[in-house]
């Protein structure tokens, strides 16, 4: 048989042309969508405005087991604030919670009681925007934020305090037992529904900034370069995972997805060869490996991601530009461009917000 059409030979062809396509073929452009195609593509796919008035709100974020109501909201803020939840009266849930800085604290790992830091070297997420999302903490373990509330105040390294603590010293106050029994017509303060008042005024911790605008019809509303960074963030796939009102907090992923042989074993046939302990492309603070331990963590929410730094679980990443490299490798395996991590950045700065006065 003639050796050039031996199978053998034949396959090793194919195997040779299908390695080196890519190096072959033009480069994909950036598909280029005028300003109203961008937002039907994006309207089409998930991303959503987030709701300007009281009525709009309750459609969105209500919850029929914590019905919402102004009076509700408001004894809920006046706990957020109030450092009598925790032990020794000095932290409140805005000590973690900053929310004119993003919702979080811009520390790499939270710091709590006796100025205890979070032991799994966990980085605060924003509260801003967290009722949208279907769970709550890195490894998704809470359902909602009622759920949520009650695990900093307990938690030893944040508040400090057991349920029964949390009743007895609201229970001496006669203005939070005056507010929870007209509210709750209950006579006396319960755990519960400290839970559900705070999770009632963080159902309206929704803010509204440029990219909703552009959502809503204003071309002008965000930058040409946005633009294409808003293309790249849905055609690229991070909307794949980074998706719905919130641009993230819907689902639970792994990361990282993809791992770089080269990586693991350094620089072949070099005298120094590496093994690479840590999964993650950056410092593996604290040893935290995402829910059961199995590298798949709660999506982070975007909006108001450039006030949110450090990035990661483990806040090991100090810039917004590294954050989406890493993720661009790792997550859909296309490194960016320098370019294209700027118009990438120039998006997700549309996603900061400012708190909607309900
Ligand atoms: C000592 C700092 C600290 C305090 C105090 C604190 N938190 Fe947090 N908060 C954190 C950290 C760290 C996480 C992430 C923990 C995890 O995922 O296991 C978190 C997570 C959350 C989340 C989940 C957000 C998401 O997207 O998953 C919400 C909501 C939240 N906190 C609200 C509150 C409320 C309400 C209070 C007061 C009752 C509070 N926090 C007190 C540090 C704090
Ligand atoms: C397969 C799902 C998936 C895809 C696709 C994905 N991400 Fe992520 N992203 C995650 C997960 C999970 C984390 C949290 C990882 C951690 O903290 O350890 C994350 C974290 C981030 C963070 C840091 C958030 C924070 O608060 O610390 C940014 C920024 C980010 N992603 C942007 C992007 C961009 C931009 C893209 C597209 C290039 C993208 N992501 C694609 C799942 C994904």
């Amino acid at each position: 048989m003639n050796k050039i059409l031996h199978p053998i030979a034949i396959t090793f062809y194919v195997v040779i042309l299908i390695i080196s396509l890519p190096y072959i073929l033009p480069e994909k452009e950036l598909k280029v969508f005028s300003d109203d195609e961008l937002r039907e593509v994006a309207l089409e796919r998930d991303m959503a405005s987030i709701p300007s008035n009281y009525e709009a709100l309750l459609k969105v974020v209500d919850n029929p087991e914590n019905p919402m109501s102004r009076e509700k909201i408001a004894l809920g803020k006046k706990l957020f604030f109030d450092t009598v939840l925790s032990q020794d009266k000095s932290i409140s849930c805005a000590s973690c919670h900053n929310l004119e800085e993003g919702g979080d604290d811009d520390i790499s790992t939270a710091i709590g009681y006796l100025g205890q830091e979070n032991p799994f070297h966990l980085n605060s997420p924003t509260v801003l925007n967290a009722a949208l999302a279907k769970s709550q903490f890195w490894n998704a373990s809470a359902k909602d934020v009622e759920e949520q509330a009650g695990g900093p105040i307990q938690a030893p390294f944040e508040m400090h305090m057991t349920p029964k603590e949390v009743e007895q010293r609201l229970n001496d106050s006669s203005e939070y037992v005056t507010k929870f029994k007209t509210l709750f017509s209950e006579d006396k303060v319960t755990f519960e529904n400290v839970r559900k008042a705070i999770g009632a005024y963080e159902r309206t911790l929704l803010t509204r900034g440029a990219y909703d605008t552009f959502l809503e019809g204003d071309n002008d509303a965000i930058s040409q370069q946005a633009k294409r960074g808003m293309t790249l963030f849905i055609t690229k796939g991070c909307k794949g995972c980074h998706t719905g009102m919130s641009v993230g907090g819907q689902s639970i992923q792994r990361f990282p997805l993809r791992s770089y042989i080269a990586e693991y074993i350094g620089l072949l046939f070099s005298s120094n060869i590496e093994i690479k302990e840590s999964p993650f492309p950056f410092e593996n603070k604290g040893g935290f490996l995402g829910k059961d331990d199995s590298l798949k963590f709660r999506v982070p929410i975007l909006r108001n991601i450039s006030k949110t730094a450090p990035y990661f679980h483990n806040g090991s990443v100090k810039e917004l530009e590294e954050a989406v490299r890493i993720m661009s490798k790792y997550q859909i395996g296309d490194e960016f461009s320098p370019e294209e991590i700027e118009d990438m950045v120039a998006f997700l700065k549309t996603l900061d917000g400012e708190l909607v006065e309900y």
